[in-house]
């Protein structure tokens, strides 16, 4: 299954798309794409946004709905972007965020951009003691590992796994974060490649893009790449 992790598809949950129908036409530009899976993962960041999992698995029911009825095909899963916080491993066994796909095996886990708080390795320890694996969003996108590649060493030994996003390899968020990603890629250290779309203008649907490049970088297989990592495969199969 082709498929995008990480993606603000939700309408009015964070700073994704405010309309149902900006959804829909970034559901349309995805399958235009090739996308054929695409995780919905709003924010969960507190003081911003904190959509809850019921919350979040209803306006994708509706979505959905919207989607088959309009013979869009594309099948959409449920997740969070959570903003790390020393909270996370609690927030998880509350049931408070949810894991990619539902699945309870990932955690989309985003770093602030220009700092590197100092629970990180702690918070990411103690996820995989419960069995759940971050998955880091855009790490290429952190000042720190900007500076120096090592800064997710003791992430990716503790067994997290990277995800890039597709406008980083693109360029579109400038050249020292383009410079991070390609390293990445080359050294073969990202799992996955993302839209991380907000809507149609900033943050596109150009993942075909970026796997093109991703794969000429080194690594292959990304249009499909975890989906039966995130849990996906019981999820599958024709809407309804
Ligand atoms: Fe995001």
């Amino acid at each position: 299954m082709k498929i995008d992790i990480h993606c603000h598809l939700l309408p009015g949950l964070d700073d994704g798309p405010a309309k149902r129908s900006t959804s829909l036409a970034m559901a349309r530009a995805a399958v235009a794409d090739g996308r054929e899976v695409v995780v919905a993962t709003p924010h969960y960041w507190p003081d911003h946004w904190t959509p809850s999992p019921d919350r979040v698995r209803e306006t994708l029911r509706e979505l959905q709905a919207a989607l088959d009825e309009a013979v869009v095909p594309l099948r959409l899963l449920a997740g969070h972007e959570v903003r790390l916080a020393p909270q996370v491993p609690d927030w998880i066994g509350e049931g408070k965020v949810l894991t990619l796909a539902d699945a309870g095996r990932l955690v989309l886990l985003e770093l602030p951009p220009q700092e590197w708080p100092i629970f990180t390795e702690h918070v990411c320890y103690r996820l995989r003691q419960l069995g759940i694996t971050p998955v880091i969003a855009h790490p290429e996108r952190n000042d720190l590992v900007v500076r120096d590649l090592r800064r997710l060493s003791a992430l990716e030994e503790a067994g997290c796994l990277l995800q890039v996003n597709a406008g980083s390899l693109t360029g579109r968020a400038g050249r020292a974060v383009q410079r991070t990603a390609k390293r990445l890629c080359r050294q073969g250290r990202v799992r996955f490649v993302a839209s991380d779309g907000h809507d149609l203008g900033r943050r596109p649907m150009e993942l075909s893009l970026a796997y093109r490049m991703a794969q000429r970088l080194g690594g292959q297989g990304w249009e499909s790449a975890g989906f039966e990592v995130i849990g996906g495969t019981a999820r599958t199969g024709p809407p309804g």
